[in-house]
Parts: C-alpha cells; structure tokens; sequence
C-alpha cells in the first residue's frame, strides 16, 4: 500500500511567491495515493492560476467561500468533514496569522476551524519575514495547538536574499503527510481480519448471498498496517481494491471462510470478524443449472458455521472484535451478539439505510462492549476505520 492510498487530502495554496509549486506538490501527494482537493487563497491565486491546480488535482479548485452553489449544500463543512488531512503548503505570514488568531474570514480559514482533520502547515517567505517575531512566535502557537510544522529550508531566495524560509521540496512535503498516518500503536501484534460477502452456490449459475463490499473491513486492514500490525485478510466477494497486508486468503463460502479462519487463527492476538457470512449455507447444492419449470422450487437452507462464535471459543482466544448488521431493534440485537459470541466488542451498524453502511464509501457506527457503547458518526469508511482501531488500542493495549 502506497502511504497515502484513499487517504483525502485538502490542500491550502496561500499567497507566497512559492505557490507555483503547488501544482507539483498535488503531484507528488498523488504519486503516494492521495485524492487531493485544493482550497486557493485570494493571495494564492496571484502566483497560480486555478487552472493549473484544477487539471493536476483532477478536481474543481475550491476558493470562494461566498460560493452560493458550494454553500446550498455547505460547501464549506462537507470539504472539512471530507479531509482526512489539510496541508498548507505555501503558507504564507499572513495565512499563518489567520490561523492563529482563528479566523473564518476565507474559504481556507473557515475549513480548518470546522475540521478535526490533522493539519501540516509549510510557510514559505522571505527570510527577515520568517525570522519576525510575529511569524515565530505564531509558529509556536500553532505548534502548541498540535499543527504540524514542515520546516523551511535554508537557500537562495526569490529575492535574493539567502537564508531560512524557502517552502520544503515537493517529496519532502508527501513524506511528511505520509508519515501523519504512520504509528506503532500495534506494533509486533498480528490481526486477523474478514472481509466482504459469502457466497452460497445454489448450482453453478446462482448464489445466495449479500451487499457487502469489503470496504469497511478494508479501511480497518488499512489502518492496521498503518499502525504497525502483521495483518492477514481473509477476503470474500469484495468490490474494493485490496491493500498489501501480509497475508491474503481467498474464502467465497462460509464454509471455506470458516476453515480459513481457523487455519490462521493461531498466533493471531486480534481477530476483527468484519465479513458478511452467511447465516445459511445450501443443501445440495446442484452440479448442473437448475432448468426452469411451471413447478415451485424448494432450495433447503441449512445453518453456517458461526466463524466468530468458533474463535471466542478457543482456549486461547485472540482480542475478539466482531460486527452487527442490524435492520431493527439494533442496540439489543448488538447488546445479545455481544453476550452470546463471547466477544471483547461488537461494532453495530445499522444496514437499512441508503446512505451509508453496505455498499457505500460512508458509514455509522456504534462501539459497543461490556462497559458501554460509543456512537461514531457518520464519516467515510476509512476514518472511521482509524477511529476504530484508536479506539481498540485505548481500551485493550493501554
Ligand atoms: C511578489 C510578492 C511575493 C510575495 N511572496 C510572499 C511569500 O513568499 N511569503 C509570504 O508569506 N508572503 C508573500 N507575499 C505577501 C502575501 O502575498 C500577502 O501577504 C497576501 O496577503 C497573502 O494572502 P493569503 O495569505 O490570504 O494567501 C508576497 C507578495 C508579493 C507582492
């Protein structure tokens, strides 16, 4: 996995003569993975032009807060609920200034005060700029508040001048976005993780199956990796590209899925049973196309393995994490899943949406285990996938 596959980048191109760079940095963020959308500042727009920025982002360039059109469907909060991370790069004094005193008056200043999104700031100035006390000392501010500095570099300037505030290269600035999603919080742990829907054959031409995409259980495998973790994916039907675990198992029914699990379980010290497994298997399934007749049809079900029930039940069970598709009564469905497999939690969502759950990029859901239940809210797959896993951390390996 590249470091910054599926991973949403928002990008703030600020008024520094160093904004024409901005073009190659979309560039190198691109090379790594990331979609990236840029948000330009009036500033930004004297050193380049939107044109540029939109045909190497491959996306609408964002730089009017009073957009009416964006603002129907609030532009401007959607765009920071998008980021998974904002980058400033060039930030100029005056941005830097904006941002510390917490100003809304632009579209970039208005994005990063209704983001929880990450921020990396890289000024770029002439060096006196960079060395006023102003700029330092807001630097500092800002740093104190848990933004991310990417120093400048120290060289000729635009000006003339030679000394500190040059913007960082290209590659630098990817590699320090990409770093943001690196940690070791799972570090040496191994994980399990299924993903995606069984299928049941009924003969060679029809299956029973579900609406699973794998997405969910994707974005998890993500940001297991991301933190460290050997991870091993036992995949179904998935329609979701795959990530570079450390293993992967190919398991289409639940019968094939519940022998690859057991297989691998062993060493494992997480199991996260995220795949859509089929409660029901067939009956004889049919060697030859069931040929079409005036007469009813009885296809004998008969009940799966419960894969997650197995793995509570060994001796040496893993951190057992699995997931609820609910339709209805779902705290209670959840609370009894909980109890019944013997799980250490259970993550609830709730399937009968259009708008998030199977199938979509988004998703809501609910951490529930012995002590309680914490509702994430709606958000793409893959934060809420990093949420996740802080979360199992928190409460399991602290
Ligand atoms: C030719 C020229 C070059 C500039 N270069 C920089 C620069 O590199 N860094 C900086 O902080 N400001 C620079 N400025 C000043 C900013 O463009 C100015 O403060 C502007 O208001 C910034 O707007 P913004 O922060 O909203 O993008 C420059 C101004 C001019 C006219």
């Amino acid at each position: 996995m590249s470091r910054l596959t599926n991973k949403r980048i928002v990008l703030g191109v600020s008024g520094s003569i160093a904004a024409y760079k901005a073009p190659d940095i979309v560039r190198r963020l691109q090379d790594l993975g990331a979609e990236v959308r840029v948000i330009l500042t009036q500033g930004g727009a004297q050193f380049i032009t939107e044109l540029s920025l939109q045909v190497t982002s491959k996306n609408k360039v964002y730089h009017n807060l009073w957009d009416k059109e964006a603002e129907l469907s609030m532009g401007h909060i959607e765009l920071a609920k998008w980021a998974d991370v904002i980058l400033i790069a060039p930030a100029s004094a005056n941005t830097l200034a904006n941002l510390t005193a917490g100003k809304a008056n632009d579209l970039l200043g208005s994005v990063v005060l209704a983001s929880d999104a990450p921020i990396l700031i890289a000024p770029a100035m002439n060096q006196q700029m960079y060395n006023a006390t102003s700029v330092k000392d807001n630097l500092t501010t800002l740093k104190q508040r848990g933004v991310q500095i990417i120093n400048p570099e120290h060289g000729v300037q635009a000006c003339g001048d030679i000394g500190e505030g040059r913007l960082a290269e290209s590659d630098e600035i990817a590699k320090q976005v990409g770093l943001m999603f690196q940690s070791n919080k799972l570090n040496g742990k191994k994980v399990l993780i299924t993903l995606g829907a069984t299928i049941e054959a009924i003969d060679p031409v029809r299956y029973l199956s579900n609406h699973s995409s794998g997405k969910m259980g994707m974005a998890l495998a993500d940001a297991c990796i991301e933190s460290g973790a050997q991870v091993t994916l036992i995949i179904g039907n998935i329609s979701t590209p795959i990530s570079e675990p450390s293993k992967q198992i190919s398991a289409i029914s639940a019968e094939q899925m519940y022998q690859a699990v057991m297989e691998n379980i062993d060493d494992q010290d997480i199991f996260i049973a995220c795949a859509a497994v089929s409660d029901y298997s067939i009956k004889n399934p049919k060697n030859h196309k069931i040929k079409k007749s005036d007469q009813t049809l009885t296809i004998t079900l008969t009940p799966s393995k419960d894969v997650l029930k197995a793995v509570c039940n060994l001796p040496q069970k893993p951190l057992c994490i699995g997931f609820a598709a609910e339709t209805q009564n779902l705290l209670k469905n959840a609370r009894n899943k909980l109890k019944n497999k013997g799980c250490d939690a259970i993550i609830l969502n709730d399937v009968s949406k259009d708008d998030f759950g199977f199938k979509s990029d988004e998703n809501e859901v609910i951490f529930i285990d012995q002590k309680g239940s914490l509702k994430l809210a709606k958000n793409s797959k893959q934060k809420l996938g990093r949420k996740i896993i802080e979360i199992i951390v928190d409460k399991f390996y602290k």
